[in-house]
């Protein structure tokens, strides 16, 4: 019954239409209307249905290059559209557009950026922009006066799902009210290598049992709000021991080790209806071991996964069934630009299945505009060559207008923009979702060990001095602003170690003066110090202040025997580095302070925890080794107080 319908529905248009030019705005119109993806899909011109599948950043523009001219390597941020960005969102059909930090600072700013840059779209294109942004929550947020959470380590350490499904509804809402449709997280990586470099504190942890039930609580919670879920970076790049933002990463595990550890939180957010999913840059020979000598280094490297047709149509369609929409990890990161060019590599990807090109070719002034032509036209000759077919193109096309019809993106939104920015100014960082935030992030502060004697809360009194030392300069404005936010009725002093600083006799003082000492470490974001096998390799890093400064601290503080806790401001790792530590508290990340706020709520937790304001609560949502890799704490440890 239901095929008839749309039989006749779709007859019917075609009468109507049959004379006139494939993408006559009416119908499209009608198409949109009567809700025919079919319809508008046979409607579209071949260069209109592979920008569908372009999602762009407008991260930076230079205005006034002439033709021919060299655009700056670091233009302008884009945080207003201009007429040139104007041009080129009018000239191609994008499916979407991503947005960054640059272009979301301000809310009301970024509010009018996506009205424009869909104004700008919509004079050509009756299909409306799909807006994304990656708002993971925690170290990985975008929208600069949004609500951060404590990021997903930290919500997992809470073991409360219920928090990880508040934070995502929030998020969702507030992406939302700023109208961006696609929330690219979760992250449902499971971080299981300590020295994985960019993975780390995004990852729900190391335990593919316990990832899989946040991934499945944090999925539902943004797809409840209207907002589109992508869980990221399938196959799973939590084992990977570099960063492919900087390099493509290999990851040598066997089938059933990847089916084991990668693959369950990516069936829990199929199994909770994901619309869409994120690919990674990574070699994975045993899920595809086809090899290739990289026309830009010469080099013999694994099909990376964004570019595997075994990994992204085989197995992810085929063997687990994802219906919904799939889109490539940027494709500027050198783990592909390093390796391909951007135009085959794009060829490449949509060859493999992918439906959604993210970021596929640098645009950022005039001259490059016509680049995007150069993908297209490639993507047209591999499809005249029968390597793309028709076919795939046509149901990758239908997969993102039913998506953007399921989530209303097929119908601009056409309140006027003052409105919408009142709108998202009211529904943003709001005293309820600050009030979540506290809580979870308080509840997610984890108290490894604690000296009975020098531990914490700390005992202060008006004559204390707390002496705190810090891995990154930048964040010696964020211990200072929280420590007088916290009022605290006592002396203290914070103190950077970032650069080549040697403990020297200026640091031995202020700790002799010292009645209290915070250690803020942070090595596992600055991976040289550790190696892959979880050994800090001393010799090779240009880095290890971040590791030797604090040692000597510590050293100091213990022969002193004065109060002193070892913070791992980031991954919990640290702590495994510093066993003697009398007293180690994890806080799963920080940022320093921007738009004059200090952003993620953690380092307050963490020192209100260390002050004895709240009480600490969370357990390691991994295993922490020591630095020769056997295991030094169990998932799970978290004293209480
Ligand atoms: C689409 O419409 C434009 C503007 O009317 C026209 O120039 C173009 O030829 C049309 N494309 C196709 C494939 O009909
Ligand atoms: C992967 O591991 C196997 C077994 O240890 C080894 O033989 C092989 O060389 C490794 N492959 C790569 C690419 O590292
Ligand atoms: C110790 O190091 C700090 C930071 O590099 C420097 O400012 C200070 O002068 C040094 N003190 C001594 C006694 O060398
Ligand atoms: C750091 O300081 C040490 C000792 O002063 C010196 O040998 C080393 O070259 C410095 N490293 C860098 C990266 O500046």
């Amino acid at each position: 019954m239901k095929l008839l319908a749309t039989i006749s529905l779709s007859l019917s248009l075609l009468a109507l239409s049959n004379s006139l030019p494939s993408n006559d705005s009416a119908i499209i119109d009608e198409c949109v209307k009567c809700g025919s993806v079919n319809c508008l899909v046979s409607r579209m011109s071949l260069q209109d249905k592979i920008a569908q599948k372009l999602m762009p950043d407008v991260q930076g523009w230079q205005v006034g290059v002439a033709p021919g001219g060299t655009c700056s390597r670091f233009p302008p941020d884009v945080i207003t559209t201009n007429s040139e960005v104007d041009t080129y969102l009018k000239k191609y059909k994008f499916g979407g557009v991503i947005l960054f930090a640059l272009n979301l600072r301000d809310t009301a700013a970024g509010i009018r950026l996506v009205d424009a840059f869909q104004k700008s779209n919509a004079v050509n294109n009756k299909i409306p922009l799909m807006v994304s942004t990656d708002q993971e929550g925690g170290l990985v947020t975008r929208l600069g006066l949004g609500t951060m959470f404590p990021g997903n380590m930290a919500m997992a350490a809470t073991g409360n799902t219920g928090y990880t499904s508040q934070a995502a509804g929030i998020m969702a809402k507030e992406l939302k009210s700023v109208g961006i449709q696609v929330q690219f997280g979760p992250d449902v990586d499971v971080n299981v290598n300590p020295a994985n470099p960019v993975i780390g504190a995004r990852s729900f942890g190391d335990d593919p049992a316990q990832v899989s039930l946040n991934t499945a609580a944090y999925v539902t919670a943004v797809q409840e709000q209207g907002t589109v879920s992508c869980a990221k970076h399938f196959p799973g790049h939590g084992d990977t021991a570099s960063d492919s933002h900087s390099s493509l990463p290999l990851v040598n595990k066997t089938r059933s080790q990847w089916e084991a550890e990668d693959l369950p939180p990516f069936k829990a957010a199929i199994s909770a209806g994901i619309d869409m999913i994120m690919t990674a840059h990574i070699q994975y020979p045993n899920l595809d071991s086809t090899q290739l000598v990289s026309a830009v280094t010469g080099e013999t490297i694994y099909l990376p996964a964004t570019l595997s047709k075994t990994i992204q149509s085989d197995i992810l369609r085929g063997e687990l069934g994802f219906k919904g929409v799939t889109i490539t990890d940027a494709m500027n990161m050198a783990g592909i630009v390093q390796q391909f060019d951007p135009v085959d590599a794009v060829g490449r990807l949509f060859t493999a299945g992918v439906d959604i090109a993210l970021m596929p070719i640098p645009v950022n002034c005039a001259p490059k505009i016509d680049n995007v032509q150069l993908v297209i036209d490639h993507v047209i000759d591999l499809i005249n060559d029968g390597t793309i077919k028709m076919k795939d193109i046509d149901d990758s096309v239908k997969r993102i207008l039913k998506l953007k019809m399921k989530y209303g993106m097929l119908k601009l939104d056409d309140t006027p923009v003052e409105d919408k920015v009142a709108y998202g100014l009211a529904n943003i960082n709001t005293a309820a979702s600050k009030a979540a935030e506290k809580q979870i992030s308080d509840d997610a502060v984890t108290l490894v060990k604690n000296d009975p004697e020098t531990g914490i809360p700390f005992k202060t009194t008006s004559q204390s001095n707390v002496v705190i030392f810090t891995a990154v300069t930048s964040y010696t404005s964020s211990f200072t602003s929280i420590m007088n936010d916290l009022n605290a009725d006592f002396k203290f002093s914070v103190n950077s170690f970032q650069g080549n600083v040697t403990y020297n006799d200026t640091h031995k003082a202020l700790i002799d003066s010292a009645t209290h000492i915070i250690i803020g470490s942070e090595l596992g974001a600055n991976t040289p110090a550790i190696t892959g096998s979880g050994v800090i390799d001393q010799g090779a890093s240009t880095t290890t202040y971040r590791f030797n400064f604090p040692r000597a601290v510590l050293d100091e503080a213990i022969a002193q025997k004065k109060p002193v806790v070892l913070l791992s401001q980031r991954v919990p790792y640290d702590i495994g580095y510093y066993p003697d530590a009398p007293t180690s508290v994890c806080i799963y990340g920080v940022k320093a302070i921007t738009n004059g706020v200090y952003g993620m709520p953690n380092l307050k937790s963490g020192i209100s925890a260390i002050l004895g304001i709240t009480k600490p609560k969370g357990k390691l949502p991994v295993q922490i080794p020591d630095t020769v890799g056997n295991i030094l704490y169990e998932r799970g440890t978290g004293l209480t107080l």
